[in-house]
């Protein structure tokens, strides 16, 4: 345990600890490091130290993933706050608000996905009037590659 200036210990976790008291292997603490999701310091060992605060980090970026939030996506939340700091209150309500418009948002879009599916699967029409996945003389093919009915908005 490192000592402070003032003589208090100043708790510090190696890589081990944290895996076993968040829950996830090693090796996914290094990625979620390699990945700037999480910070380490090193001791005079050149040993990863992790501040206690990350295991709040991890568990977060595990729920994040849990709900489809991409890491992209949890890397810039988190990573526009002071790195490795404590949150607030205030600003863990700041990132749930955040990633609520975002889950919202998707699961609108995943409703919309749905109720088309159920649409057009078996069907195959591609009816000019009727159907939503129909795309006349491959105009989307213009804006790109992918499935841009599918992914639209
Ligand atoms: S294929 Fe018939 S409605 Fe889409």
């Amino acid at each position: 345990m490192k000592k402070t200036a003032s003589g208090n210990p100043k708790r510090v976790l190696s890589v081990g600890e944290v895996a076993q008291r968040s829950g996830v292997p090693i090796s996914t603490v290094h990625f979620y490091e390699s990945k700037g999701l999480i910070s380490s310091t090193r001791n005079a060992g050149n040993q990863r130290r992790f501040a206690p605060v990350m295991l709040r980090y991890i568990a977060v970026i595990k729920v994040a993933q849990r709900a489809g939030i991409p890491l992209e996506e949890i890397r810039q939340t988190l990573g526009s706050y002071p790195p490795s700091s404590k949150l607030t209150a205030s600003q863990w309500h700041e990132i749930s608000s955040l990633w609520r418009d975002m889950l919202d948002e998707r699961i609108k879009r995943l409703t919309r996905l749905r109720d088309e599916m159920d649409r057009c699967i078996g069907c195959g029409c591609l009816s000019l009037e009727e159907c939503p996945l129909r795309n006349p003389d491959d105009v989307l093919g213009e804006k790109g590659p992918g499935a841009r009915i599918l992914e639209r908005p």
